[in-house]
């Protein structure tokens, strides 16, 4: 654990924001834990507990070690109880005014030299900064779905981020067990703007007709070794997020290599949202497994 930091507040507790505050717990921090929705806060605590319980059927955790961790997890119905927070890391919905707002009010509720990070894919973080008065403090820290295992926090540097607030924010991932890459702050980082047109080309593929759903997928899930194909990870990441990533990219780079494919519109359309609606390019069952 990194020693001055010692309770990590968590505001959003969608997928990504429980499992951020998981692992926060299983790394012996303190997680204060907040939504703006009452039910969601409930559903993300059982969700974890539910999440360890498999590591304890499983022989990967102990029964007491599961009760230490949820004890660690404080739900908090007002963001005002963060002001004892030692750091903390946004995770709401993708949207650029709403998380303007929040680092607004983080602003105001946390202590002066506190840490705001964001687990934005794709929002500037120098915007949101500017939101505040302590824009030195304000980073990006993305990370990737599903958090308890996937090894990597893309750590993203704004305008105004100083190198103090890059080191230890590098620190907290590594007390994390995450390995931390740094990325400037321009359109989808590192990841997404990698990750994004290889998804875009793979569903342009689909869309001409160079081959089937499965095909594609097979290709790189047997020829490149992906754990999973380019269309089962867009319906992973949801169609709507991959649809909004593009958008930025394009917009912000003002290059036609970046325009989403029409087939992708076509399914955020058509409520074709990927597993968290039951229908992408794959079916899912009420579990989200594929059907
Ligand atoms: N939460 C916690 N643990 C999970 C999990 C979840 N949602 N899903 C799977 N796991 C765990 C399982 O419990 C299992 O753990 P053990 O080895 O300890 O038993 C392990 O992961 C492997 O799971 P499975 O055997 O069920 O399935 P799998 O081998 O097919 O792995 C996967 C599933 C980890 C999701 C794998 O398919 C994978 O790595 N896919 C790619 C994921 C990826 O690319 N993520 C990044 C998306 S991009 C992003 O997040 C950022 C963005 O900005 C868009």
């Amino acid at each position: 654990m990194s020693p001055a930091l010692r309770t990590i507040g968590v505001v959003g507790v969608g997928q990504m924001g429980r499992g951020i505050a998981q692992v926060a717990a299983q790394s012996g921090f303190g997680v204060l834990l907040h939504d703006e929705n009452r039910g969601a806060l409930d559903a993300a605590l059982a969700h974890i507990g539910d999440q360890l319980e498999r590591q304890v059927q499983k022989g990967k955790l102990v029964p007491a070690a599961r009760s230490e961790i949820l004890a660690r997890l404080s739900p908090a119905a007002d963001a005002g109880a963060f002001a004892s927070a030692d750091f903390v890391i946004e995770a709401v919905s993708e949207s650029q005014p709403l998380k303007a707002r929040l680092f607004e009010s983080l602003d105001a509720t946390c202590r002066p030299g506190v840490i705001l990070a964001s687990n934005t894919s794709s929002i500037s973080i120098t915007r949101l900064a500017s939101a505040t008065r302590r824009p030195s403090l304000v980073i990006g820290m993305h990370f990737m779905n599903p958090v308890p295992v996937m090894e990597l926090v893309e750590i993203v540097a704004g305008q105004s981020t100083s190198a103090e607030t890059i080191e230890t924010t590098r620190g907290l991932a590594k007390s994390l067990g995450k390995t931390s890459v740094l990325a400037q702050d321009y359109p989808g980082f590192i990841s997404n703007r990698v990750l994004m047109p290889m998804i875009n080309e793979a569903i342009f593929a689909l869309y001409e007709g160079v081959g089937g759903r499965d095909d594609i997928d097979t290709v790189m899930r047997l020829g490149m070794r992906h754990p999973m194909g380019p269309l089962a990870l867009a319906d992973f990441i949801g169609l709507d997020t991959c649809l909004a990533i593009l958008e930025i990219l394009h917009a912000g780079f003002g290059d036609p290599k970046y325009r989403p494919c029409p087939l992708l519109r076509r399914m955020v359309d058509a409520g074709l949202l990927g597993r968290k609606s039951g229908r992408g390019f794959y079916d899912y069952d009420a579990g989200g497994a594929p059907a």
